[in-house]
């Protein structure tokens, strides 16, 4: 794999900027290793805009932040076709959405129409103003961020498409140590010295290439197995776990077996193999299906997370 190494400095330029959060960086480097979309949850403050940031100065790609709002139009992310009066026609100009790497902020806040313009762009990855499609550039990937904590004014998104997104992600407060660390840093940059972001020599293209290359790795039929078992146990919850049958309103689609296997590959790239072990499918499980599992009200009032089923299920189900 020619790619590997160059693509190992992305840890290193990132971890240069944000301390800990090593899952968030895995999980960014998986999404773009795949091209998957990313679901990122958590309060404000957690290094979510510098994380997406400082991976599009690591890839040298084109970024751009779109702070999502109740006024948001779904135009306002495509772009429209504006009359040109010199040329007396319409010209499409291109919308926000027509970056390698998107930031798309808070997307609760913005109605559903929007999401809907969002989450098409990210499943179709081209855009269809008037009757014309406008392709999306190849690198196209969209991290989006939701704060679970507030309700009020937002639109939650619709759940039967949050499948749309290959890893969820939920983000924990950093530790006593790594917040000091935080501080430091800084203090550092403030200071103008001392701070050394290492940069890579990742080009948009070379990206693309080790896509091609995580793409070719190989998966045993053991293994694609174990995950088409793991998906259908959360569909057929009951078979499982004794008492937990009428807990899932849905499981998971082929989608997130399709997801399960790539996001595997590419944590097995990240950790230099060109072939899947059992551990890959596992360390990546709980980010691939907890959106796609819908639980019921009775769950809910069990006190039971789709964590819970998950963490359950990979206990269960066996490894090959
Ligand atoms: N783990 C971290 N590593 C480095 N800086 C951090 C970390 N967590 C928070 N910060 C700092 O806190 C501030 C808020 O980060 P930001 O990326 O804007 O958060 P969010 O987008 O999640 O609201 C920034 O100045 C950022 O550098
Ligand atoms: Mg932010």
């Amino acid at each position: 794999m020619q790619t590997q190494e160059e693509f190992l400095t992305l840890r290193d330029h990132m971890q240069t900027v944000i301390v800990g959060q090593s899952h968030l960086i895995d999980c960014i480097m998986i999404g773009v290793l795949t091209g998957g979309h990313l679901l990122l949850e958590g309060p404000p403050g957690l290094a979510k805009t510098t994380a997406v940031k400082t991976l599009a100065t690591g890839v040298h790609a084109s970024f751009q932040r779109i702070q999502f709002t109740p006024d948001l139009m779904p135009s306002d992310l495509t772009g429209s076709d504006v009359f040109d009066p010199d040329k007396n026609k319409f010209e499409f100009v291109a919308g926000p959405l027509f970056h390698e790497i998107i930031l798309a902020d808070e997307i609760n806040r913005a109605p559903p129409k929007v999401q809907s313009a969002l989450l098409e762009a990210m499943e179709e990855k081209q855009i269809t103003v008037s009757r014309h499609t406008h392709i999306l550039p190849e690198l196209f990937i969209v991290m989006a961020t939701q704060n679970p904590l507030e309700q009020a004014g937002t639109y939650s998104l619709p759940e039967a498409q949050l499948d749309r997104f290959l890893l969820h992600v939920p983000l924990d407060y950093p530790d006593q140590d790594e917040e000091l660390e935080i501080l430091q840093r800084d203090r550092r940059t403030h200071f103008g010295d001392d701070v050394v972001v290492k940069e890579t020599r990742l080009t948009p293209e070379t990206v693309l290439k080790a896509r091609h290359e995580v793409a070719e790795i190989h998966i045993e039929p053991s293994l694609d197995q174990y995950v088409i078992k793991l998906v259908h146990a959360t569909r057929k919850l009951g078979d499982w776990i004794e008492g937990w049958h009428d807990y899932v309103e849905f499981g998971a689609s082929p989608r997130a077996s399709l997801a399960l296997v790539r996001s595997a590959s590419a944590y097995a790239y990240l950790h230099g193999r060109d072939y899947v072990i059992p551990d890959d499918i596992v360390a990546i499980a709980n980010n691939v299906l907890r959106h796609r599992i819908l639980l019921n009200y009775t769950a809910q009032a069990n006190n039971v997370s789709a964590d819970d089923i998950i963490d359950r299920l990979i206990k269960l189900v066996p490894i090959p």
